[in-house]
């Protein structure tokens, strides 16, 4: 465990990162911050060294991890390829929470960071400490979110703790990140620019760049089972209690807790700071102002895993609009209730 205040002059030259670096020179796994979540990191030229997170996490092998680099003279060694609308929305974006596909070049990296396929995710991060860790390892680092596979992503070194403690060789603990969800990913390999992950980045931000259009990925709007990134078939971000996402008025969700509590359940809402004095339930959690969706990112997996703390039997979440930055809210609440809904019925 290695406290890091990331507003260090040099912070390259920090003991407590030179430390960590050894680590991953070494082929062990450290945890470390990201503007996003936290991320679990590994050398990834090494095969040794990538297993360990795969095991770490309980992630299925089939799953591929995201590159983090922190120059663009990396990238040119890591991929076979970049369009140009790739370097467009790198000029843009990088470093920070926006992970782009490329064709991968042959015999760089571990095969099992790219899961078999021929293409890899890469992404700058912007944190400092994220990008120093990078810098001082000389490596390019492999590293997924580091929860327990299937629990929301950790968003400080705690969450980090409560999941993998024993199984890898350290945390770099640099508070609590800052956007809060993971990075978009975007695959710009074919001629339309298409996100496999909505994230902090929104679909207008990337718009507003290209010239083109930037598709969605069918999957993320119709619900089926065919994944385009291999990670979202996954049920993930969930609290240890059935969550379902109420869309109506907060009388009509107040009757649906009644009925739960009455059958002896301990119910826990998610709620905003508009509503959350208006519930009577067994555990209400505030997620942020409705008004300001980038502090309900923030704060969303946090509130997800107090769930946890408290042991409710029953969650209710209110929705939030899809708007900007509330796209990946609601993709990631929805994959938290396992897609289930309750509507009301307006004429009720
Ligand atoms: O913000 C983030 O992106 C965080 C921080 C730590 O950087 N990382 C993260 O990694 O969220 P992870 O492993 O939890 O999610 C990576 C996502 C998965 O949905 C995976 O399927 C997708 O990126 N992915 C990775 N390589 C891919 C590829 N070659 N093609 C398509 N999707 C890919
Ligand atoms: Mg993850």
């Amino acid at each position: 465990y290695w406290p890091v205040d990331s507003n260090v002059d040099n912070i390259e030259g920090y003991p407590r990162i030179a430390e960590a670096a050894q680590y991953i020179r070494d082929n062990q796994i450290v945890a470390f911050p990201t503007e996003t979540v936290y991320g679990l990191g590994a050398n990834a030229h090494s095969d040794e060294a990538v297993a360990q997170i795969f095991k770490a996490k309980g992630r299925p092998a089939d799953n591929p991890l995201i590159v983090h680099i922190a120059e663009y003279q990396q990238l040119e060694k890591l991929v076979a390829g970049i369009s140009k609308q790739a370097k467009l929305l790198i000029d843009a974006f990088w470093p920070g929470p926006l992970t782009l596909i490329f064709p991968k070049s042959p015999g760089v990296l571990s095969d099992l960071v790219t899961a078999g396929l021929d293409t890899v995710a890469i992404r700058m991060p912007s944190h400092p400490v994220a990008l120093a860790l990078i810098r001082a390892s000389g490596l390019p680092i492999a590293a997924p979110s580091a929860n327990r596979s299937g629990k929301p992503s950790p968003t400080t070194a705690l969450h980090v703790q409560q999941d993998l403690n024993g199984k890898i060789a350290g945390i770099v603990d640099g508070g609590a990140t800052g956007v809060g969800l993971e990075s978009t990913v975007l695959d710009c390999t074919g001629e339309v620019p298409v996100i496999l992950r909505p994230g902090g980045i929104t679909k207008e931000e990337l718009e507003s760049v290209v010239s083109d259009k930037i598709e969605i990925a069918s999957n993320l709007l119709e619900k089926t089972d065919a994944p385009r990134a291999p990670g979202m078939k996954y049920k993930h971000y969930s609290p240890s209690a059935p969550l379902y996402l109420v869309d109506g008025e907060v009388d009509w969700i107040q009757s649906l807790i009644n009925e739960k509590r009455k059958q002896g359940l301990k119910v826990g809402v998610l709620a905003s700071s508009e509503t959350k004095q208006k519930y009577q339930a067994d555990l209400i959690l505030n997620v942020g102002s409705r008004k300001q969706l980038d502090q309900v990112a923030h704060q969303l997996y946090y509130t997800l895993r107090e769930f946890d703390q408290s042991h409710v039997d029953f969650i209710y979440s209110e929705v939030f609009p899809q708007l900007g930055v509330g796209v990946a809210i609601m993709n990631r609440l929805e994959k938290a209730a396992g897609h289930h809904w309750l509507i009301q019925d307006k004429q009720d």
